[in-house]
């Protein structure tokens, strides 16, 4: 019995020692020591020993025991402690997501403080707004047909007593009168940059997008204050290549009134498949009219002003180098196309 407790007991060392896992340690430790196990089997028999060697037997099964235990417990911190080792520190961490700021929205910042150099203080008026705001004040009579162009969405509440029906603003020209009124007497410098409704929705055109309006009331203003800040805004906006053009147009709350061009980013003004003759079309412009001037509280006899209103997607779909070819790809929310800018 003794040859037999002893050779159990090296056999289980060796195996216990050439053990690569924990699981394997398990295994040894239930066939040598589990409820039938090799050693506890030999437990079982130390009742068929004659009497004094019975003690002897004892003594070495128990000895056999404690120590295939604590080989157990050292091999099993063993590799607890390898696999600290294995922990390597200089493996780059999991990078959180992070998030960037819509590009509508860089936009906006970069218009306010290209503005902001010259001058131009960026204000903010409502979006939802009386129609003598956004129209009738603005020299736009409520049944002028100009006023289809601007498709509006109207609010359905009572109709004010002089204002008129509730609009979601369909221009940032609407801040203009509040702008006078804020300001009473000029000199006037704002940039108005807000969101904007229409009914439309197709390539160029989203139901809901921003403009950026900029108007300038003092003594003496003139068209060449308008073209200088209008080159000014595509110089530093869009690169030092890029020229404005004034084309004679019609507003109501603008004379004379112009659309705003700018040359093509890709041909640079030569002509591509893109712009067809060399320039693509930013916004409206023109000098402010009299009769708007006079509805802000102004006296048109000794100031005048131009103002000028241009879609803030637009012209950033314009920037070199940016080809996002339809409006509508900036709201969709498709992950794939924001993280691109
Ligand atoms: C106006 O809204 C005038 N209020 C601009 C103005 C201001 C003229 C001050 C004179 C003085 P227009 O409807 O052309 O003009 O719009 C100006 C620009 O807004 C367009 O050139 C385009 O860039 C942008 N825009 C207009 N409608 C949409 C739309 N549905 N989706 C996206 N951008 C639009």
């Amino acid at each position: 019995m003794r040859e037999e407790i002893l050779s159990l007991k090296n056999q289980a060392i060796a195996q216990i020692s050439a053990a690569k896992s924990t699981e394997d340690l398990e295994e040894l430790r239930i066939v040598y020591l589990g409820r039938s196990g090799k050693l506890t089997e030999l437990f079982k028999k130390i009742k068929t020993v004659p009497g004094e060697e019975k003690k002897l037997v004892g003594v070495l099964i128990n000895e056999a025991k404690n120590a295939l235990v604590s080989l157990l417990s050292e091999k099993k911190n063993s590799f607890k402690e390898s696999a600290r080792e294995w922990f390597d520190p200089t493996i780059p961490g999991i990078k959180p997501p992070q998030g960037h700021l819509h590009l509508v929205t860089k936009a906006i910042d970069e218009i306010a403080k290209t503005f902001a150099q010259i001058g131009f203080v960026r204000v903010r008026y409502p979006e939802v707004d009386w129609d003598w705001f956004a129209f009738e004040g603005l020299n736009m009579a409520k049944d002028h047909p100009a006023r289809d162009v601007w498709e509006t969405f109207f609010v359905e509440a009572p109709a004010h007593p002089r204002y008129g029906q509730m609009v979601y603003t369909p221009h940032t020209s609407s801040g203009q009168i509040r702008e006078m009124q804020r300001v009473k007497e000029p000199p006037i410098r704002m940039i108005n940059i807000a969101k904007c409704y229409r009914r439309q929705i197709d390539a160029s055109h989203y139901p809901m997008f921003h403009q950026f309006e900029g108007l300038v009331i003092d003594k003496g203003i003139s068209i060449v204050h308008l073209k200088g800040t209008l080159d000014y805004f595509a110089r530093n906006f869009f690169g030092s290549q890029r020229k404005t053009r004034l084309r004679p147009y019609h507003f109501q709350f603008t004379e004379p009134s112009f659309e705003v061009d700018i040359t093509c980013g890709i041909c640079m003004g030569k002509g591509c498949k893109v712009c067809k003759e060399g320039w693509l079309e930013l916004g409206g412009a023109g000098m402010v009219h009299p009769t708007v001037l006079k509805n802000g509280g102004v006296d048109p006899e000794k100031y005048t002003g131009f103002a000028f209103g241009l879609g803030v997607e637009r012209t950033y779909m314009m920037k070199s180098g940016l080809s996002v070819p339809d409006i509508r790809l900036l709201y969709s929310s498709d992950l794939k196309i924001l993280r691109q800018f």
